[in-house]
């Protein structure tokens, strides 16, 4: 089973980066084909905590091929700064990563237009990570966006940059009063990522299929959560690309009908950061010990998360839409402590059971979620690295999980270090 995508379930932060970093042991190739800098993807590593947010997961296994593909945005300043830190922890990355030719850039006038938009009062508030994501999506579309490749072709690179400069100077002084910096000061601001650009650039659609044809064990890597999906998540309140597996085909160039497993990634409960619907959602006690015992701060703002019971409504939604066939159920130590568990079944909206989910946010805001109470454990599960060492009450929740679901699991984790996993099956 040579090309697997592993996708996020929810909204974002089901511990992608955790599962990746492990099933990289296997693989050959780990290639992240969405989303920017937005993304937080937490590793531990010899003990030491990592957050990627650009590179792969798969960098701190030697010797494996980590592929940024076209379907991502990427900021040189944030890359740059990843990069740094991975080669101070003694990461090699040179062989070791690709960065598409065809990604867009992200510019310091998206951050701007980003945070500019997000403050102005005139559309609802997204709460997005002001990493400039939406904004360069939108010159990507708009097809005025800067990509890897025009660094190639200096004098090509500053006429599409100083287009940009002069629309955007004026959109954001009328718009959000917002002065940008000089545009001489800026272009060599970008002129000095050229070399890290160039030297680790390539066509990364050829180089993914010349590993598809060489039957390398490859891993898509998602970003954020089918819930957060531009086209399928609860819009607006969504990021600006396709979370869900179909977009590791347009982001990295792969025919669908090369791609073999699809890996849904789970927390045992619900978390959002940012605005928009959550139907399960806590405000009470118990949303509180969610995220205290879970630490559930966003590893790329800080922010604290939203907390709430498991949504089965969403987990059906995700499984349908990228053709999850199997799932990886993260964070189940975190219910270690609660009397009684609930999972949600189903959404009622004006006294009628809804069995999907609305496309309108203001409807998916008013849903009251209809529960299933399960018995808690109350003992410590963390750590534990086979089911059968599970406390009765948690194989009873997980079972549960499972067959409410129709999908088995290929592992439970138990903790964030890689050895804090249960593995029924190996993915390659
Ligand atoms: P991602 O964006 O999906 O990669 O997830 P994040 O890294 O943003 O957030 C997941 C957080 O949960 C990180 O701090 C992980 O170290 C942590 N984590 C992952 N799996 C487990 C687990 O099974 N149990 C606990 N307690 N923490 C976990
Ligand atoms: P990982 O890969 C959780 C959320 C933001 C905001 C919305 C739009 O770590 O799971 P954006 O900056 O993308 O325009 O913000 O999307 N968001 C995430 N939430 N995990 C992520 O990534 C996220 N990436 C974006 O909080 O609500
Ligand atoms: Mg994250």
């Amino acid at each position: 089973m040579p090309v697997a995508v592993v996708i996020g379930m929810q909204w974002g932060d089901e511990g992608k980066g955790k599962v990746i970093d492990l099933v990289s042991e296997n693989a050959e190739v780990i290639a992240r084909y969405s989303g920017g800098n937005n993304a937080g993807h937490t590793i531990i590593q010899n003990g030491e905590e990592f957050v990627l947010h650009l590179i792969p997961s798969g960098i701190f296994h030697k010797n494996k091929l980590c592929v940024i593909g076209n379907g991502v945005v990427v900021d040189p300043a944030a890359l740059k700064e990843e990069m740094d830190m991975l080669e101070k922890a003694g990461i090699e990355l040179e062989g070791n990563l690709v960065l598409s030719d065809r990604a867009n850039i992200i510019m310091p006038y998206h951050c701007i237009s980003d945070k500019g938009r997000e403050g102005s009062g005139k559309f609802k508030k997204i709460g997005t990570t002001g990493r400039g994501i939406g904004p360069s999506y939108s010159d990507k579309i708009s097809r005025v966006g800067i990509r890897a490749c025009d660094f190639a072709d200096e004098s090509l690179l500053r006429e599409k940059f100083l287009a940009n400069y002069d629309e955007k100077k004026v959109l954001l002084k009328h718009l959000y009063n917002t002065e940008i910096a000089d545009s001489e000061k800026l272009l060599d601001e970008l002129l000095q990522y050229k070399d890290m650009i160039l030297k680790f650039m390539g066509n990364t659609h050829s180089l993914m299929n010349e590993k598809i044809a060489e039957n390398a064990k490859i891993l898509c890597e998602g970003a954020q959560g089918t819930m957060l999906d531009i086209d399928h998540g609860t819009y607006p309140y969504v990021t600006s690309s396709n979370s869900i597996s179909g977009g590791a085909c347009t982001g990295l160039g792969i025919p669908p009908t090369k791609i073999d497993r699809v890996v849904g990634v789970i927390k045992a409960y619900t978390t959002r950061v940012g605005e928009g619907p959550f139907p399960s959602e806590l405000k009470d006690d118990d949303g509180e010990l969610l995220r205290k015992e879970g630490s559930e701060f966003g590893a790329t703002t800080g922010r604290p998360r939203r907390c709430g019971w498991f949504d089965a409504m969403v987990a059906k939604y995700a499984i349908a839409l990228s053709g999850v066939d199997s799932m990886i159920l993260t964070k189940i130590d975190v219910l270690d402590v609660f009397d009684t568990i609930k999972v949600c079944t189903a959404y009622k909206y004006k006294g009628k059971v809804l069995t999907e989910i609305p496309a309108e946010a203001h409807i998916l805001e008013q849903c009251q979620p209809v529960y299933t109470e399960f018995k808690g454990w109350k003992q410590v599960t963390a750590g534990i690295d086979r089911f059968d060492d599970l406390p009765d009450n948690t194989k009873k929740y997980i079972d549960a999980l499972r067959d409410l679901l129709g999908v088995d699991f290929l592992m439970i984790s138990t903790g964030p270090g890689r050895d804090q996993t249960l593995r029924m099956e190996t993915l390659f």
